[in-house]
C-alpha cells in the first residue's frame, strides 16, 4: 500500500514528521511519502523521505506571479504532486493542465476527486493515480473505508473502466492500520491522509500503527 501523508497547513514540524516517516519506512514494505507545503519541500526532501507537492499550477515558465511551477517543486526534491485536492479545487481544464505540467517536470501525479463519477473523469486525464475523498469525511476521524465503503469500491470500478493503469487511493478520516487494511480490502492501492499523523501527539506512533497491517 502507498501511504501518502498530506501535511496541509497544519502547525506541525514538517521535518520532524518527515524524520518519523523515514524511520517507519525502514520497518515496512508499505510505500510512504510526505506532502509538505511548497516552501518546506526542500528541507523535507533533505531528510531522504519520499516528498510530494500538495499542488502545482497548469503553467510553464513565464509571467505567473504567485503560482507554483512543477519544475520548481521537482528541483526542490518532490517526486510527485497532488492535483485538485478538495481544499484546492481546479477547473477540469486546469486539472488537465496541471497533470501535463507535472508530467513535463517528471512528477508522479495523484488527482483527487469527491466521488466515483469524478474519479472516472480524473482517470481519463491519464494521471498515475486518483484519490477518492468524500469532503464531508475529511478531518473527521471517521474513515471513508468504513463509513463509505461503496464510494471506494465505486472509485475502483470507475477508474478501472476508464484506464486500468490508473491506481486508486482513498482518503478522509484514515488514521489506523485497520482503516488502511479496510481500504486495501475494498481494492484501493493506497491511502491519502493528513490529520491522523499531522495532528497526532506522537506522529511516529501513529505511522507505526498505520503500517501495522502491511
Ligand atoms: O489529503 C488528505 C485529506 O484530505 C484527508 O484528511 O485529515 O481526513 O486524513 P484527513
Amino acid at each position: 500500500m502507498f501511504i501518502l501523508v498530506n501535511l496541509k497547513t497544519y502547525p506541525c514540524d514538517p521535518v520532524a514528521v518527515a524524520e518519523a516517516v523515514a524511520d517507519v519506512d525502514e520497518t515496512t514494505d508499505a510505500r510512504l511519502a510526505v506532502a509538505p507545503q511548497a516552501a518546506d519541500i526542500a528541507r523535507v526532501a533533505d531528510t531522504g523521505v519520499e516528498t510530494w507537492a500538495q499542488h502545482v499550477d497548469p503553467i510553464d515558465h513565464g509571467s505567473n506571479t504567485g503560482h507554483t511551477l512543477a519544475e520548481t517543486v521537482a528541483d526542490a526534491g518532490a517526486v510527485g504532486t497532488l492535483v485538485n485536492h478538495s481544499e484546492c479545487r481546479q477547473k477540469l481544464a486546469d486539472v488537465d493542465g496541471a497533470v501535463r505540467a507535472a508530467e513535463r517536470a517528471g512528477l508522479e501525479t495523484v488527482v483527487c476527486a469527491n466521488n466515483p463519477s469524478q474519479v472516472g473523469a480524473a482517470a481519463a486525464l491519464g494521471p498515475d493515480a486518483v484519490a477518492v475523498e468524500p469532503p464531508e469525511l475529511i478531518g473527521t476521524g471517521t474513515p471513508v473505508s468504513k463509513a463509505d465503503p461503496e464510494v471506494v469500491e465505486g472509485a475502483v470500478a470507475a477508474a478501472g473502466s476508464v484506464d486500468d493503469a490508473v491506481s486508486v487511493l482513498c482518503g478522509a478520516g484514515i488514521s489506523t492500520g485497520e482503516d488502511v487494511a479496510a481500504a486495501a480490502e475494498l481494492g484501493a492501492e493506497g491511502v491519502l491522509l493528513a490529520s491522523g499523523v499531522a495532528k497526532a501527539d506522537d506522529p511516529a506512533a501513529a505511522l507505526s500503527d498505520l503500517v501495522a497491517s502491511q
